[in-house]
């Protein structure tokens, strides 16, 4: 049977597979509308017995009746699952029927691979090489590029900042952006590199750059959470938090974004450190968000746009994510994603959704982006990359310099507006 399996398999006999006689021998990306409670229930049951991970929601609790829910499911549990969804009559979608090649796609590095053309920044790095890279960045731009050692992991590796300053001009203002504070997904940390490359590349190019690096510096940490990011390097492509170890549990694993003190585990996060949401034992207990908070607590007065980024489902959000209520500054803010939205689809023809996080997606408390918002950062966003679920985590590397062109024109029209905003209120128009 075994060998008769493999055969089929390996002759791509798909219809054999369906029959379900022959476990599946590749990990795959399933798409399950529920259309009852009691689908909803064993959906959430699924997703938490059995050994696959939830891509979408973000956690069981917010599985709904007509809401698509995306699941990995590693080929060892392909089987149960897909009998378990049958017996239930729920229909399910393949949206991947074989993740494992896209996890090697992401992984190979093409410099040796004559079949491909792409650039360093068109693939995915490991961290050693992120760390190469950000050793040459801060070489090969001795005046420029500094690199700010703001504190370590939980596994003690450091985290850098790069700090991009262009020009010496005095009290110049600055924009924070990080990447990487969710391990798998790994175009946030390919967008930081593409950033900063760009940055150096087009600055006394393009105009964009040039005025915003004209009157900012910029801070950008690649991998806030490296421990994870080696992790989906080296273990287990779908983890998401960072890899500290609990007293209470055998789980491990804090979510950074649920971390900070900004409503603190309340709804939309938990205190079980067995979820993906979970909270940690106090805020900022992790090493990662506490040295994002220290370094941009004693740099409050300067920074003046944060910036964090994550994927997949196209949206750029804006406080609040902790409560329902609006911002106090909610209509420019609004307005400003609306303008970088509508840039987007009129240059890529691709659809961001924008607005406040609780009102957009749900309520996630403890998130850098409302943190840095209450801290006094009134220019606070959260961007979600590419794409909506085709490929999510796993977007291959053909995909990136999309992803993060479209990222960059969102950043550099929130960045132009936010300097606009501040400028006018430094040097009111004159009056005579
Ligand atoms: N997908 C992100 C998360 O679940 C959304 C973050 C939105 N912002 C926030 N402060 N929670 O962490
Ligand atoms: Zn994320």
């Amino acid at each position: 049977m075994t060998v008769l399996c493999f055969f089929l398999v390996f002759m791509n006999v798909d219809l054999f597979l369906k029959t379900g006689h022959c476990a599946e021998t590749r990990d795959q990306i399933l798409s399950i509308t529920p259309k009852t409670q009691e689908q909803v229930d064993l959906l959430k049951n699924v997703s938490t017995q059995y050994e696959t991970s939830l891509w979408q929601p973000v956690s069981p609790q917010y599985i709904r009746e007509e809401a698509q829910v995306h699941l990995f499911v590693p080929a060892n549990s392909s089987e149960t699952v897909k009998d378990l969804l049958q017996r239930h009559a729920i229909t399910h979608e393949v949206l991947l029927a074989n993740a494992n090649e896209l996890v090697e796609m992401q992984m190979r590095n093409d410099s040796t691979d004559p079949r491909s053309s792409s650039t360093f920044y068109e693939r995915y790095h490991s961290l050693e090489d992120i760390y190469d890279w950000i050793n040459r960045t801060t070489h090969d731009n001795p005046n420029t590029v500094k690199a700010i050692l703001v504190g370590s992991s939980y596994e003690k590796r450091p985290l850098y900042a790069l700090k991009l300053s262009l020009n010496d001009r005095p009290n110049k203002k600055a924009m924070w952006i990080d990447c990487g504070i969710h391990a798998r997904e790994w175009i946030s940390p390919a967008f930081c590199l593409w950033f900063v490359h760009y940055s150096l590349s087009f600055y006394k190019q393009n105009a964009d750059i040039t005025h915003i690096l004209d009157n900012m510096d910029v801070y950008v940490l690649p991998v806030m959470n490296p421990d994870g990011y080696k992790y989906t390097w080296t273990t287990n492509r779908m983890w998401r938090k960072n890899r500290s170890l609990s007293k209470r549990s055998a789980c491990i694993g804090v979510d950074l974004n649920r971390n900070f003190d900004a409503n603190w585990c309340t709804e939309g996060a938990s205190h079980d450190p067995c979820t993906e949401i979970y909270c940690g034992a106090f805020p900022e207990s992790e090493p990662e968000s506490q040295a994002v908070a220290d370094f941009l607590r004693s740099h409050k007065d300067s920074v003046q746009l944060y910036l964090t980024i994550h994927s997949y489902s196209q949206m750029l959000l804006f406080p609040y994510s902790c409560r329902l209520d609006e911002a106090e500054n909610h209509s420019d803010l609004l307005e400003m994603t609306q303008e970088a939205a509508q840039q987007i689809k009129r240059y890529y023809r691709n659809i961001y959704k924008h607005g406040a996080g609780a009102k957009t997606i749900y309520l996630a408390p403890g998130g850098s982006d409302d943190w840095a918002y209450i801290l006094g950062i009134k220019y606070a966003f959260t961007f979600e990359l590419q794409d909506l679920g085709r490929y999510g985590f796993l977007l291959p590397p053909s995909r990136i310099s999309r992803a993060c062109n479209e990222a960059l024109l969102a950043v550099k029209v929130i960045a132009q507006r936010v300097l606009e905003k501040t400028q006018a209120q430094t040097h009111p128009p004159h009056t005579d």
